[in-house]
């Protein structure tokens, strides 16, 4: 047993990490955290899937990956420029919709829809209006972040924040949730 991902990549996935080299982004997703994405996409046939934070579309290329041919993705950032990525390589899928928005802006305007799959990799959704985001997770659901382990890019004053935010989901009754001390630290909730 070993952490290699011995599968087949996204067939963009190469393109969009040169590109985002390119650009200088500093905040991609890890291709482990990116294969645990794609495998649990799987899970969800027909299903309705939300990601905060495109970047530059890396971790959505892997949950396109694994989503089937009816399932639908809605993916928001607020960059121009790492949008323009993702939609170059990944915008001629229909079942992807990349929504340029402010995180506030598109909770506070989605506030009825419900998902399967929520990816919560910005701040909203995570640090900032997380009882919203929660709420728009389906029974049996799956809520997923990543960098929950110390990460050489943490501002300062970050650590106590995430020790706030994992207490906050250990204490929530409406889910359960994995802490998993591999690849960034990921945590996978699950709506009961
Ligand atoms: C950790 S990165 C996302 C990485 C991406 N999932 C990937 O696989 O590469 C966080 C993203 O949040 C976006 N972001 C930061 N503040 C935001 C805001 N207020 N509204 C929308 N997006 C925001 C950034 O532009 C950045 O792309």
């Amino acid at each position: 047993m070993n952490d290699i991902i011995n599968q087949p990549l996204p067939k963009a996935y190469r393109a969009i990490t040169e590109e985002t080299h390119r650009l200088g982004f500093t905040m991609p997703s890890d291709a482990q955290t990116c294969a645990l994405l794609r495998t649990l996409a799987t899970s969800k046939p027909a299903g309705r899937f939300l990601e905060l934070g495109t970047g530059s579309g890396l971790s959505t290329a892997w949950i396109l990956d694994g989503m089937d041919s009816k399932s639908t993705l809605i993916s928001f950032d607020h960059d121009d420029a790492l949008l323009a990525v993702a939609q170059k390589y990944l915008g001629h899928d229909e079942r992807l919709s990349l929504v340029r928005s402010d995180g506030a802006d598109w909770v506070y305007a989605n506030k009825g829809q419900l998902f399967d799959f929520i990816f919560a990799d910005t701040w909203h959704g995570k640090y900032l209006l997380l009882d919203d985001v929660l709420t728009m997770l389906q029974p049996g659901g799956l809520y997923i972040v990543d960098d929950m382990l110390p990460q050489p890019n943490w501002p300062e004053g970050h650590q106590e924040k995430a020790l706030v935010f994992i207490e906050y989901l250990e204490g929530r009754d409406d889910l359960w949730i994995v802490k998993q001390h591999w690849a960034t630290g990921i945590i996978i909730g699950v709506k009961r």
